[in-house]
Parts: C-alpha cells; structure tokens; sequence
C-alpha cells in the first residue's frame, strides 16, 4: 500500500499566479503609485476648464483667437522699438502694474490673475497714478449684470475700513436690508408711512465756522433747494424775479419760525408766496410788483404741502442724522411705482437736500455716496446741479460718489448737444476718474468708445462682458475685474429672488370676487 505524504504547504503558500496576472498586477501597482504622486504633488499645469467659470481668462493664455491675434506666423513687420510706456497703449491689459495691494479687496484681475483692491481714498493719496484727481466713480452697465451688487459689496467692505456709506435715495427699495443687515439706519418715504424728513433742517455747525458764516451758507443751501424743487415741477428755470420771490419769502419764514423756536416748513414758504402783499412790503421800496411774479412758485411748492407729496416734506423730520451709523439709505420704493418721474424727482431732491446737509462736516470721516438708479434722474437739471455741487465738494468734505447708470446715453439724455443739462451731464463724467463698464449694448459700444476713448481691444471686452465682470477704467488704466462675492453677500444681495420664485396658483377666492381659471403650469 503506497505511502501517502502529507504536507500542510499548499495551505500557505499560495499558488503562483501566471505571468499575465503578475503583469496586470505590476502594472496596477505603477499606476497607483502615479496617481498618489500625482495628489500629492502640486498641479503644473490648469487646464482652462477645471477653473471656476468666474476666474477663467476672457482670452486663452494663447491671446485673442482668430486673425487679430497676430499669431498666425504670417504676419512679418519690420522691427519696432519703442518704449514701456507706448506698449501699454498697444496692449493695454498686459501691461497694467495694477493698483497695489491697499484698499478693499473686489475681485480678480484676469489678465493679471491677480487680486484686485480699490479704495479711491488710498490712490489720491498715495499719488501714484498720474491723473487721479477725484474719489468720485461711474458705474454702469446693461440690467442685471451686478452693478448693485458691486456697488453693495464695496459699500459692506468700506464700512470694514472705516467709511460711512449715504444712498441718498434708493428707488427700488434695495439697499434696507443690507442698512439692516451692517446695522445702519433706513428712512422709507412714502403716503402713508411714518417717516418725514424736512429738507430745510439746518445741521449742526461744524468746528471752526463761525455762527454768521454758517448762517449764510444754511440760507445758500436752503435756497437752493427751493429753487430745484420749483423749476422740476414747473418744468423751466426760475425768472429772475421769482428767484428774489424765493429769496423774500424764505427770509419771512425763518424769521417767523425763528420767533416760535421752530425750524421753518416748504409750507410756510408755500404761504408766504401766496401772499403777494406781503412779499411787496418785505421788499419795501424796489418791489416793482414782486408780489404776483411769485403765483407760479406758489403753485409749484403747493404740490408738497396739499398735492401728491403732502406730508412727507412739510411737516418736522421723524428721524435725526445720526453721523455714527454705518449705512444711511432712504427707501423711495413707494413712490416710484406711478410712471410720471416728478414725484420721484421731487422726493429725490428733498431727500438729497436734507443728506447733504448732513453731510457737510468735513470732520465726518470718508464717506461714499452712492447714486443707485442714477439714470432716472438724468433727464432733471435740478438734480444734475445738486450732484454737480456734491462732486465738486467731494475732496473738501472726504466724500466718494458713486454713480449708476444702464449706459452712457443715459447722460445724453439730460439734453441736447450744448444744454446746460447736456453740459452738467458730461461735467460728472469728467469728474469721474474711476469709470467702471459692465456689458454694453453693441449698439452702445460705439458712443462708449467716443465718451471714454476706449481702444479697440476694451470695447471688444466690454461687448461680451459676462456677469459680474467689468472694465475698470483708473486714470489712464484699465482692468478687466471679476467681481467676486462671499456666499453670504450673494444671499444678501440677491435681486434675481422674485425671477426664481415659483409661479403660484390663485383661487376664485384670492383678492377678487370674479372666478379665475386655475392654470396648471406643469402641463
Ligand atoms: N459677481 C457676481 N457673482 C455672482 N452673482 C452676482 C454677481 N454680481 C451680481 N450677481 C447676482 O446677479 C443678480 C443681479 O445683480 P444686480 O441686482 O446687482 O444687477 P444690476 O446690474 O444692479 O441690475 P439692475 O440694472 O436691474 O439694477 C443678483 O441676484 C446678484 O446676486
Ligand atoms: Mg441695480
């Protein structure tokens, strides 16, 4: 009987494998110490769509495609020299130092791949751009492409350096939660609400102005006022004798509502005018018939003390100017909704007033001032004056504006070529030395070139600009920026919330007694 032996090994060891598997084994093992080298390492080279769509360049790190990039091999040109200062007129984003590294952080230089941070206040200062000699800025650019939301995110980054931001008047009503949200203050205006503010409150006297020098200017201002209010609603520019009816019949006020301890009202004004025997015998012996030259005006202040406004600037301001607080925006959203601009613009132009008088201590610190929806105004040359004055003022008083517009022949439509509209207008562009351009209208482009001197190149960017992205124009520089934002700034400065909400299904029972079609908008 043959012996049988018994071995426990093919128990341990285990069987040879063939070569095929030790090759695919050897192999799988190569590839997997590739891909651990390849994590840990850090990546050599970004391929194009890997990148955020928002960081990604406008053109391939290859240049423009197409003819125009000069790169086709074919093109042979006799050697030119010349120097760094003309190359940057020929390639105007490669050549950009950009604006250093002070001020808010806004977004991404993509030409530069770069940071970008601005602060108007620093670049005067620092003195380094030749040209810069203005804080004010213009922004503007077609719907929805986030100027707000730029000018939302510099506001909430300035307040993190010390400035104060006014929104003089906030037409769609945007700014109050953000006022909320920072801790500022918010004035709605509107029929029916509480809020009133009196456009001819005198602020405080700053230190240093004598009680005689502030008087005078509190008068200049006050003036002002009523004159911008009583040629928007009569549509012309005051007569010289209504100018002296204004004059008389603003002194008669003060004086009364001196005598009582109270600040005088657009009312009280509204009634001296309407009293021509009165006006003749404060002017005493050089009247010459005063009295009736003033009837339009009283008609015109009329409208704010009895029309579609009463109320709201003739009675004493609800709220106090508080020079602390953060943000200041005042909500004109109500008044806005009828199509007829004059209410808008009359509401505008009191609210404004009595900001600006707020405004007026040059010990307030640095202060922007942002103009949202400023197109709407564009075509009133009262309120053109008013911001004229307020760029004018803006170094002295340490205030930036800001500015927001659709497009540049918003500005055109302040009035024909030569207007004194037309004239002011182009008088706040120039004072503008930031411009910054969002996407324009191809039928756009061409007057955007001609206003701004734009080179070939920057108008070809400003046409196919994607949201959030603009040119910035700084003195003589220029910058394609993508503005980025935080996700909780992108919460609090949605305006796309009500395109997105769901479409809801009304019943006979909501809001009219007539019975309604339930529409099915899944089918
Ligand atoms: N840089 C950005 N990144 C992401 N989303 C953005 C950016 N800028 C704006 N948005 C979003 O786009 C929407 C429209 O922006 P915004 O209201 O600022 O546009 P707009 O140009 O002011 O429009 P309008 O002309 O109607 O006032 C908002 O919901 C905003 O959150
Ligand atoms: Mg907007």
């Amino acid at each position: 009987m043959p012996r049988t032996r018994a071995s426990a090994s093919p128990l341990f060891v285990p069987r040879k494998a063939s070569r095929a598997q030790q090759r695919a084994a050897r192999a799988g093992f190569a590839e997997a110490r590739r891909q651990a080298r390849l994590a840990g390492a850090p990546p050599t080279h970004r391929g194009q769509d890997t990148l955020d769509p928002e960081l990604r360049p406008t053109y391939p790190p290859s240049g423009r495609p197409g003819p125009a990039s000069a790169r086709g091999g074919k093109l042979s040109l006799p050697a030119h020299r010349m120097t760094t200062a003309t190359v940057s007129g020929a390639y105007p984003f490669l050549a950009e130092g950009g604006l250093g590294a002070e001020g808010h952080f806004v977004g991404r230089d993509v030409h530069a791949e770069a940071a970008f941070c601005y602060d108007p206040f620093a670049l005067y200062n620092s003195g380094r751009i030749e040209g810069f000699t203005n804080p004010n800025a213009v922004l503007c650019g077609v719907i929805g492409m986030g100027k707000s939301a730029l000018a939302k995110s510099i506001a909430t980054r300035a307040i993190a350096h010390g400035y104060r931001i006014y929104i003089p008047s906030d037409p769609k009503g945007e700014w109050s939660g953000l006022a909320q949200a920072l801790g500022g203050q918010t004035i709605a205006l509107g029929p029916g609400l509480p809020g009133k503010l009196n456009p001819l409150d005198a602020p405080d006297r700053p230190t240093g102005v004598s009680e005689q020098d502030w008087r005078g200017e509190v008068r200049k201002r006050r003036l002002l006022l009523l004159a911008s209010l009583a040629s928007t609603v009569l549509k012309r520019d005051l007569l010289p004798m209504e100018h002296t009816g204004l004059d008389v019949a603003l002194d008669l006020a003060v004086a009364q509502a001196e005598t009582a301890g109270t600040v005088p009202l657009i009312g009280d004004i509204a009634h001296a005018l309407g009293r021509p025997e009165l006006l003749d015998a404060a002017l005493g012996g050089q009247s010459g018939g005063i009295g009736h030259a003033a009837d339009d005006l009283a008609h015109a202040l009329r409208r704010l003390v009895h029309g579609d406004l009463c109320g709201m600037f003739d009675a004493p301001s609800t709220v106090r100017f508080d020079p602390s607080a953060p943000m200041l925006s005042i909500d004109l959203s109500r008044l806005s909704s009828s199509g007829d601009d004059t209410a808008l613009v009359l509401a505008m132009t009191c609210a404004s007033a009595w900001m600006e008088s707020a405004l007026a201590d040059p010990d307030g610190g640095r202060r922007w001032v942002i103009y949202d929806e400023a197109w709407r105004i564009m075509r009133h040359v009262a309120l053109l004056e008013r911001m004229q004055q307020q760029w004018k003022l803006s170094r002295g008083l340490g205030i930036a504006n800001l500015i927001i517009l659709h497009r540049l022949s918003d500005l055109l439509s302040a009035g024909d070529a030569g207007s004194r509209g037309r004239v002011l207008a182009e008088g706040l562009l120039a004072d503008c030395s930031t411009r910054i351009i969002y996407r324009q209208e191809a039928d756009q482009i061409a007057l955007s070139m001609s206003l701004l001197g734009l080179t070939g190149v920057q108008a070809q960017a400003i046409a196919a600009l994607p949201r959030g992205r603009g040119l910035w124009l700084v003195a003589g520089l220029s910058f394609i920026v993508q503005h980025l934002l935080h996700p909780k700034e992108r919460a609090l400065y949605d305006t796309d919330f009500r395109m997105a909400a769901k479409v809801r299904e009304f019943t006979a029972t909501e809001g009219t007694s007539m019975p309604v079609p339930i529409l099915d908008v899944r089918r």
